[in-house]
């Protein structure tokens, strides 16, 4: 056995810049003579069977700008710390101990683990059961505590705002109404910066009920000033003043709901109330398929290169943290449970209502 050994795994849901992170971790611990191992599958991959493979830094080649995850992830099953609506439950003790347990077989200095909310709160579990663990903030929907941003994030907003150039030009042609529903879960930082940075002109997020009205006053208010078409971007976790989440499906145990299905809604009353010609298109998983950004990369390369340091520091229940200049280490205890959402009077808010954007409220 290698001197020092370390384990990685991603957690939750893909992003892009996964792969990033895992090199980053790989090729720096490499240089500290240390042996990185993968776990596959996600946290189920610490589990009996074990499924884990050894990372050699000769096949990170490419690994910076490809989307997904080499190693796999999930973010259901037997570990399973977010349920329902974001609600909490705690691991069962046999799970734990069976992690621990294999994680000492292995001989690992430490874990590192790659998630969003949902996988973070699994680390703390892991963490207060005695495993040293690191945590990497990942998700696109940019809504962890602690980070001023997480990575993927700025790789879901070049998507959507990809998606709302395209949108601009079809619209302006057909003199129509689009809708855009993007990701984002219960914070509407993708459909803010996106909307923003596509030129949308009504943007509808979680933190700010919407009223239909609002929405139509904004529609003729723009045809008043010779614009026959209108971008309306909304967040999958939108809702009108009273109303409630919009979800697919049947409510699974042991995963959070999916939410999906508002822009459709919106779509559907906005051409009943305007007799405009209404579109909607649902960028899903696009957010999430594909290479990392520039910004991304860079992130991702900083948040790996400094988890590896922060396990050579023994900085363990700790996750690095984007705090500009720097990169940092904060508690894990101190990012997750409570989401980040968009401030409602918050220099993204601001910036959007002095260009006249609407959010479906006044
Ligand atoms: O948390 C990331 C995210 O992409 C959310 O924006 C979205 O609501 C959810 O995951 C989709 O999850 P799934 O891939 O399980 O449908």
């Amino acid at each position: 056995m290698a001197a020092e050994r370390i384990g990685i795994l991603t957690g939750g849901g893909d992003c892009p810049g996964l792969n990033a992170v895992i090199r980053a971790v790989v090729k720096s611990a490499t240089r500290l003579g240390w042996e990185t191992l993968g776990i596959h599958g996600g946290f189920e991959g610490l589990l009996d069977p074990i499924t884990f493979r050894k990372l050699d830094h000769r096949e990170m080649g490419g690994l910076l700008t490809a989307g997904g995850t080499v190693l796999g992830t999930s973010n259901r099953g037997r570990f399973a710390a977010k349920t329902g609506h974001g609600e909490q439950r705690s691991i069962p003790t046999d799970i734990l101990d069976e992690a621990k347990r294999n994680c000492e077989l292995l001989g690992l200095r430490a874990l590192i683990c790659v998630g969003g909310d949902g996988s973070l709160t699994i680390a703390q579990q892991l963490f207060e059961h005695g495993i040293p663990v690191v945590g990497v903030p990942k998700t696109i929907d940019n809504d962890l505590e602690a980070t001023v941003m997480t990575f993927g994030f700025d790789s879901a907003v070049a998507c959507a705002t990809d998606a709302l150039d395209r949108l601009h030009t079809t619209a302006a042609s057909h003199n129509r109404v689009m809708v855009l529903e993007v990701m984002g879960r219960y914070a509407g930082w993708i459909a803010a910066h996106a909307g923003i940075a596509g030129g949308g002109d009504i943007i509808l997020i979680p933190e700010i009920e919407f009223n239909y009205d609002a929405i139509c006053h904004k529609i003729a208010e723009r045809e008043a000033m010779g614009r026959q078409f209108t971008l309306v971007v909304v967040a999958e976790g939108a809702k009108p003043k009273g109303g409630v989440f919009v979800t697919q499906g049947a409510n699974e145990s042991n995963r959070e709901a999916r939410l999906g299905g508002i822009g459709a809604i919106v779509a559907a009353e906005l051409g009943r109330r305007t007799g405009k010609e209404t579109r909607v298109v649902v960028l899903g998983h696009l957010q999430r398929g594909g290479g990392p950004t520039t910004f991304d990369r860079l992130l991702c390369t900083r948040f790996g290169a400094r988890a590896v340091k922060m396990v050579q520091e023994g900085k363990f229940g700790y996750m690095v943290a984007l705090r500009p200049p720097d990169t940092t280490a904060v508690p894990l205890t101190e990012a997750i449970g409570h989401l980040r959402t968009v401030p409602i009077d918050g220099d993204i808010v601001q910036t959007a209502r002095m260009l006249g954007i609407s959010f479906g409220d006044e």
